[in-house]
Protein backbone atom coordinates (compact mmCIF):
# COMPACT_ATOMS: atom_id res chain seq x y z
CA UNK A 1 0.00 0.00 0.00
CA UNK A 2 2.77 2.43 1.08
CA UNK A 3 4.84 2.27 -2.63
CA UNK A 4 2.51 3.75 -4.94
CA UNK A 5 2.00 6.53 -2.78
CA UNK A 6 5.97 7.24 -2.22
CA UNK A 7 6.04 6.40 -5.30
CA UNK A 8 3.48 9.50 -6.29
CA UNK A 9 5.12 11.39 -3.96
CA UNK A 10 8.49 11.60 -5.52
CA UNK A 11 7.16 12.20 -8.89
CA UNK A 12 5.48 15.07 -7.64
CA UNK A 13 8.48 16.64 -6.11
CA UNK A 14 10.73 15.69 -9.02
CA UNK A 15 8.29 18.06 -11.62
CA UNK A 16 8.30 20.64 -9.00
CA UNK A 17 12.06 20.56 -9.02
CA UNK A 18 12.36 20.30 -12.47
CA UNK A 19 9.81 23.55 -12.94
CA UNK A 20 12.06 25.66 -10.61
CA UNK A 21 14.71 24.46 -12.01
CA UNK A 22 13.53 25.69 -15.54
CA UNK A 23 12.56 29.04 -13.83
CA UNK A 24 15.74 29.81 -12.14
CA UNK A 25 17.76 28.70 -16.00
CA UNK A 26 15.06 31.22 -17.61
CA UNK A 27 16.28 34.01 -15.03
CA UNK A 28 19.95 33.07 -15.32
CA UNK A 29 19.87 33.78 -18.72
CA UNK A 30 17.83 36.93 -18.56
CA UNK A 31 21.46 37.93 -16.76
CA UNK A 32 23.66 35.96 -18.87
CA UNK A 33 27.49 37.65 -18.86
CA UNK A 34 27.76 35.63 -22.82
CA UNK A 35 30.58 36.67 -24.77
CA UNK A 36 28.14 37.57 -27.38
CA UNK A 37 25.75 39.77 -25.17
CA UNK A 38 28.96 41.32 -23.46
CA UNK A 39 30.70 42.31 -27.15
CA UNK A 40 27.25 43.89 -27.90
CA UNK A 41 26.72 46.06 -25.67
CA UNK A 42 30.64 47.36 -25.20
CA UNK A 43 30.54 47.67 -29.39
CA UNK A 44 26.75 49.54 -29.13
CA UNK A 45 27.83 51.78 -26.06
CA UNK A 46 31.19 52.47 -28.02
CA UNK A 47 29.20 53.73 -31.54
CA UNK A 48 26.85 55.59 -29.62
CA UNK A 49 29.42 58.02 -27.29
CA UNK A 50 32.21 58.27 -30.16
CA UNK A 51 30.85 61.35 -32.05
CA UNK A 52 29.92 62.63 -28.81
CA UNK A 53 31.90 66.41 -27.91
CA UNK A 54 31.27 67.35 -24.93
CA UNK A 55 32.91 68.06 -21.82
CA UNK A 56 37.16 69.68 -21.65
CA UNK A 57 40.28 68.03 -20.41
CA UNK A 58 41.08 69.05 -16.84
CA UNK A 59 43.95 71.89 -17.35
CA UNK A 60 44.54 72.31 -13.78
CA UNK A 61 47.40 69.95 -13.79
CA UNK A 62 49.12 71.50 -17.22
CA UNK A 63 50.21 67.93 -18.38
CA UNK A 64 46.46 66.97 -18.32
CA UNK A 65 45.37 69.71 -20.86
CA UNK A 66 47.79 68.09 -23.41
CA UNK A 67 46.63 64.38 -23.24
CA UNK A 68 44.54 63.37 -26.53
CA UNK A 69 41.25 63.96 -26.17
CA UNK A 70 40.52 61.63 -28.08
CA UNK A 71 41.28 58.56 -26.45
CA UNK A 72 38.13 56.14 -26.18
CA UNK A 73 38.73 53.01 -24.78
CA UNK A 74 36.53 50.59 -23.00
CA UNK A 75 36.95 47.46 -20.93
CA UNK A 76 35.14 44.86 -19.01
CA UNK A 77 36.49 41.97 -17.13
CA UNK A 78 34.19 39.37 -15.47
CA UNK A 79 34.80 37.83 -12.31
CA UNK A 80 35.88 34.71 -14.22
CA UNK A 81 38.14 36.15 -15.60
CA UNK A 82 37.35 37.00 -19.03
CA UNK A 83 38.50 40.48 -21.05
CA UNK A 84 36.55 42.10 -23.30
CA UNK A 85 37.20 45.19 -24.72
CA UNK A 86 36.95 47.76 -27.34
CA UNK A 87 38.39 51.29 -28.78
CA UNK A 88 41.64 52.64 -27.54
CA UNK A 89 43.00 50.35 -25.18
CA UNK A 90 46.70 50.56 -25.40
CA UNK A 91 46.69 54.26 -24.68
CA UNK A 92 47.81 55.27 -20.87
CA UNK A 93 46.51 57.89 -19.19
CA UNK A 94 47.63 58.29 -15.42
CA UNK A 95 45.41 56.91 -12.78
CA UNK A 96 44.56 60.18 -10.68
CA UNK A 97 42.08 59.84 -8.02
CA UNK A 98 41.15 56.38 -8.96
CA UNK A 99 43.94 55.79 -7.28
CA UNK A 100 42.35 56.74 -4.12
CA UNK A 101 40.04 53.76 -3.90
CA UNK A 102 43.21 51.39 -3.63
CA UNK A 103 45.31 53.38 -1.40
CA UNK A 104 42.49 53.06 1.00
CA UNK A 105 42.00 49.62 0.10
CA UNK A 106 45.73 49.04 1.35
CA UNK A 107 45.22 51.12 4.89
CA UNK A 108 42.56 49.22 5.07
CA UNK A 109 44.07 45.69 5.12
CA UNK A 110 47.16 47.25 7.37
CA UNK A 111 44.79 49.03 10.01
CA UNK A 112 41.35 47.54 9.78
CA UNK A 113 38.81 49.37 7.75
CA UNK A 114 37.03 51.45 10.99
CA UNK A 115 40.79 53.25 10.85
CA UNK A 116 39.58 55.15 7.72
CA UNK A 117 36.28 55.72 9.97
CA UNK A 118 37.59 57.03 12.49
CA UNK A 119 40.08 59.13 11.34
CA UNK A 120 38.44 61.17 8.25
CA UNK A 121 34.94 59.90 8.34
CA UNK A 122 33.02 57.98 5.25
CA UNK A 123 30.72 60.38 4.75
CA UNK A 124 30.46 62.09 1.21
CA UNK A 125 31.20 66.01 1.33
CA UNK A 126 28.77 67.42 -1.63
CA UNK A 127 31.88 69.91 -2.24
CA UNK A 128 33.92 69.45 -4.99
CA UNK A 129 36.99 66.76 -4.30
CA UNK A 130 39.68 69.71 -3.31
CA UNK A 131 36.92 71.27 -1.18
CA UNK A 132 38.62 73.49 1.76
CA UNK A 133 35.04 74.46 2.78
CA UNK A 134 34.39 70.54 3.75
CA UNK A 135 37.64 70.02 5.77
CA UNK A 136 37.02 73.81 7.79
CA UNK A 137 33.19 72.45 8.07
CA UNK A 138 34.04 69.59 10.67
CA UNK A 139 37.91 70.05 11.16
CA UNK A 140 38.47 67.38 8.65
CA UNK A 141 36.19 65.00 9.93
CA UNK A 142 32.78 63.72 8.33
CA UNK A 143 34.72 63.63 4.93
CA UNK A 144 35.90 60.46 3.41
CA UNK A 145 39.36 58.62 1.85
CA UNK A 146 38.03 59.68 -1.87
CA UNK A 147 38.40 63.39 -1.74
CA UNK A 148 41.77 64.68 -1.63
CA UNK A 149 41.61 65.72 1.76
CA UNK A 150 40.65 62.16 2.78
CA UNK A 151 43.15 60.63 0.36
CA UNK A 152 46.41 62.76 1.25
CA UNK A 153 45.22 61.57 5.39
CA UNK A 154 44.80 57.98 4.22
CA UNK A 155 48.52 57.96 2.49
CA UNK A 156 49.99 59.25 5.04
CA UNK A 157 48.81 56.26 7.33
CA UNK A 158 50.12 53.91 5.15
CA UNK A 159 52.91 52.44 7.53
CA UNK A 160 56.91 52.55 6.42
CA UNK A 161 59.45 54.15 7.99
CA UNK A 162 61.10 55.67 4.69
CA UNK A 163 59.53 57.75 1.70
CA UNK A 164 60.62 54.11 -0.18
CA UNK A 165 58.50 52.10 2.42
CA UNK A 166 55.46 53.79 2.18
CA UNK A 167 55.86 53.80 -1.67
CA UNK A 168 56.67 50.58 -2.30
CA UNK A 169 53.57 49.31 -0.83
CA UNK A 170 51.27 51.64 -2.48
CA UNK A 171 53.11 50.57 -5.42
CA UNK A 172 52.61 46.94 -5.49
CA UNK A 173 48.92 47.37 -4.12
CA UNK A 174 47.99 48.88 -7.17
CA UNK A 175 50.05 46.51 -9.04
CA UNK A 176 48.52 43.20 -7.54
CA UNK A 177 45.00 45.01 -8.58
CA UNK A 178 45.87 45.74 -12.07
CA UNK A 179 48.11 41.97 -12.24
CA UNK A 180 50.98 44.25 -14.17
CA UNK A 181 53.78 46.48 -12.94
CA UNK A 182 52.37 49.53 -14.36
CA UNK A 183 54.49 52.69 -14.77
CA UNK A 184 55.03 56.25 -13.50
CA UNK A 185 54.30 58.99 -16.23
CA UNK A 186 57.10 60.90 -15.11
CA UNK A 187 55.80 64.15 -16.76
CA UNK A 188 52.59 63.81 -14.88
CA UNK A 189 54.33 63.45 -11.85
CA UNK A 190 56.36 66.27 -12.13
CA UNK A 191 53.34 68.45 -13.75
CA UNK A 192 51.73 67.91 -11.07
CA UNK A 193 53.79 68.17 -8.19
CA UNK A 194 55.07 71.96 -9.32
CA UNK A 195 51.67 73.09 -8.93
CA UNK A 196 49.73 70.77 -5.98
CA UNK A 197 50.00 73.73 -3.87
CA UNK A 198 46.29 73.59 -3.17
CA UNK A 199 46.71 70.02 -2.07
CA UNK A 200 49.84 71.10 0.21
CA UNK A 201 47.43 73.24 1.85
CA UNK A 202 44.82 70.54 2.24
CA UNK A 203 47.62 68.44 4.20
CA UNK A 204 48.79 70.76 6.15
CA UNK A 205 45.14 71.82 6.88
CA UNK A 206 44.49 68.16 7.69
CA UNK A 207 47.55 67.88 9.76
CA UNK A 208 46.41 70.87 11.98
CA UNK A 209 43.15 69.17 12.72
CA UNK A 210 45.42 66.20 13.91
CA UNK A 211 44.07 64.07 10.93
CA UNK A 212 47.92 63.60 9.71
CA UNK A 213 50.26 63.04 11.63
CA UNK A 214 53.62 62.87 9.65
CA UNK A 215 55.13 64.95 7.44
CA UNK A 216 52.13 66.54 5.62
CA UNK A 217 53.96 67.06 2.15
CA UNK A 218 55.70 63.97 2.44
CA UNK A 219 52.49 62.35 2.09
CA UNK A 220 50.78 64.94 -0.48
CA UNK A 221 54.03 63.96 -2.61
CA UNK A 222 53.24 60.29 -1.97
CA UNK A 223 50.09 60.52 -3.16
CA UNK A 224 50.60 62.96 -6.17
CA UNK A 225 52.89 59.86 -7.51
CA UNK A 226 49.92 57.42 -7.06
CA UNK A 227 47.90 59.92 -9.14
CA UNK A 228 50.52 59.86 -11.68
CA UNK A 229 50.97 55.98 -12.47
CA UNK A 230 49.68 55.20 -15.65
CA UNK A 231 46.71 53.02 -16.69
CA UNK A 232 44.84 51.69 -19.97
CA UNK A 233 41.28 50.97 -19.90
CA UNK A 234 42.56 47.07 -19.74
CA UNK A 235 44.18 48.01 -16.72
CA UNK A 236 41.37 49.91 -15.06
CA UNK A 237 38.61 47.21 -15.65
CA UNK A 238 41.34 44.61 -13.86
CA UNK A 239 41.65 46.52 -11.25
CA UNK A 240 38.14 47.21 -10.94
CA UNK A 241 36.99 43.04 -11.60
CA UNK A 242 39.43 42.46 -8.60
CA UNK A 243 36.97 44.30 -6.58
CA UNK A 244 34.09 42.45 -7.97
CA UNK A 245 35.70 39.71 -7.11
CA UNK A 246 36.18 40.21 -3.58
CA UNK A 247 39.58 41.25 -3.48
CA UNK A 248 41.09 39.02 -5.67
CA UNK A 249 42.25 39.20 -9.65
CA UNK A 250 40.47 37.26 -11.49
CA UNK A 251 43.09 36.25 -13.81
CA UNK A 252 46.42 36.24 -11.65
CA UNK A 253 44.50 34.74 -8.49
CA UNK A 254 46.47 37.05 -6.53
CA UNK A 255 44.42 38.57 -3.29
CA UNK A 256 45.36 42.60 -3.81
CA UNK A 257 43.16 43.15 -0.93
CA UNK A 258 41.41 41.12 2.16
CA UNK A 259 37.79 40.18 1.19
CA UNK A 260 36.03 41.00 4.48
CA UNK A 261 37.31 44.74 3.62
CA UNK A 262 36.18 44.93 -0.04
CA UNK A 263 32.01 45.85 0.89
CA UNK A 264 32.95 49.04 3.06
CA UNK A 265 35.33 49.95 0.14
CA UNK A 266 32.62 49.74 -2.35
CA UNK A 267 30.27 51.18 -0.02
CA UNK A 268 32.57 54.86 -0.38
CA UNK A 269 32.87 53.99 -3.60
CA UNK A 270 29.53 54.28 -4.39
CA UNK A 271 28.40 57.39 -1.91
CA UNK A 272 31.81 59.25 -2.78
CA UNK A 273 32.90 58.20 -5.79
CA UNK A 274 31.83 60.45 -8.20
CA UNK A 275 32.29 63.90 -6.10
CA UNK A 276 29.43 65.95 -5.54
CA UNK A 277 27.51 64.15 -8.92
CA UNK A 278 27.37 60.87 -6.62
CA UNK A 279 24.14 60.69 -5.72
CA UNK A 280 23.41 61.55 -9.56
CA UNK A 281 25.18 58.53 -10.34
CA UNK A 282 23.78 56.01 -7.90
CA UNK A 283 20.84 56.91 -8.55
CA UNK A 284 20.92 55.72 -12.28
CA UNK A 285 23.53 52.91 -12.37
CA UNK A 286 23.34 51.39 -8.53
CA UNK A 287 27.13 50.88 -9.61
CA UNK A 288 29.94 51.44 -7.14
CA UNK A 289 32.40 53.50 -9.19
CA UNK A 290 35.47 56.01 -8.90
CA UNK A 291 36.39 58.87 -11.46
CA UNK A 292 39.98 60.49 -12.05
CA UNK A 293 40.95 64.37 -13.67
CA UNK A 294 42.73 61.73 -16.01
CA UNK A 295 39.78 60.99 -17.86
CA UNK A 296 39.00 57.18 -16.45
CA UNK A 297 36.21 55.83 -14.43
CA UNK A 298 35.48 52.34 -12.94
CA UNK A 299 32.87 50.85 -11.71
CA UNK A 300 32.54 47.36 -10.19
CA UNK A 301 29.39 45.02 -10.57
CA UNK A 302 29.59 42.80 -7.33
CA UNK A 303 30.34 39.00 -8.37
CA UNK A 304 29.95 40.06 -12.09
CA UNK A 305 32.08 42.25 -13.61
CA UNK A 306 34.22 45.25 -13.56
CA UNK A 307 34.21 47.87 -16.30
CA UNK A 308 36.73 51.03 -16.88
CA UNK A 309 36.50 53.52 -19.78
CA UNK A 310 38.93 56.07 -20.55
CA UNK A 311 38.23 59.41 -22.66
CA UNK A 312 39.61 62.60 -21.08
CA UNK A 313 37.24 65.01 -22.07
CA UNK A 314 35.23 65.99 -18.19
CA UNK A 315 32.16 67.44 -16.85
CA UNK A 316 32.10 70.66 -14.61
CA UNK A 317 32.38 67.65 -11.62
CA UNK A 318 35.29 66.10 -12.78
CA UNK A 319 33.64 63.59 -14.25
CA UNK A 320 34.88 61.80 -18.13
CA UNK A 321 31.28 62.64 -20.04
CA UNK A 322 31.94 59.40 -22.36
CA UNK A 323 32.84 57.00 -19.71
CA UNK A 324 29.60 57.72 -17.87
CA UNK A 325 27.31 57.61 -20.63
CA UNK A 326 29.14 54.14 -21.84
CA UNK A 327 29.17 52.77 -18.88
CA UNK A 328 25.68 53.36 -17.84
CA UNK A 329 24.66 52.12 -21.01
CA UNK A 330 26.71 48.93 -20.62
CA UNK A 331 25.92 48.04 -17.30
CA UNK A 332 22.23 48.30 -18.18
CA UNK A 333 22.49 45.96 -20.86
CA UNK A 334 24.02 43.33 -19.05
CA UNK A 335 21.72 43.71 -16.00
CA UNK A 336 24.98 45.00 -13.59
CA UNK A 337 22.53 47.06 -11.00
CA UNK A 338 23.03 45.02 -7.86
CA UNK A 339 20.07 47.10 -6.28
CA UNK A 340 17.82 45.42 -9.47
CA UNK A 341 15.47 42.48 -8.14
CA UNK A 342 15.97 39.27 -9.79
CA UNK A 343 13.27 39.27 -11.88
O1 LIG B 1 44.84 65.84 -6.49
C1 LIG B 1 44.34 66.08 -7.58
O2 LIG B 1 43.71 67.13 -7.77
C2 LIG B 1 44.48 65.07 -8.68
N1 LIG B 1 45.74 64.40 -8.58
C3 LIG B 1 43.39 64.04 -8.62
C4 LIG B 1 42.00 64.62 -8.66
C5 LIG B 1 41.02 63.75 -9.32
O3 LIG B 1 41.30 62.86 -10.09
C6 LIG B 1 39.62 64.07 -9.05
N2 LIG B 1 38.79 63.35 -9.97
N3 LIG B 1 37.74 63.43 -10.37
Amino acid sequence: MKAPMDRWYVGLVRSLVLVLGLLVAGQVAAVELSKKNIEAALDAAYKKYKGLQEGANADYIPALAKVDSNIYGIALVTTDGKVYSVGDIKSEVSIQSISKVFTAALVMDESGPRSLEENMGVDATGQVFNSIVAIEQYKGAEMNPLVNAGAITATSMVKGEMYGDVWGKIESTYNNFAGRKLPLLQDVYESEAATNQRNQAIAHLMFAYGHIKNDPLRATDIYTRGCSVGVNAKDLAMMAATLANAGTNPVTGKQAMKSENVPELLAVMATAGLYDDSGKWLYKTGLPAKSGVGGGIIAVSPGKFGIAVISPPLDAAGNSVRAQKAIADISEALGGNPYEPAK
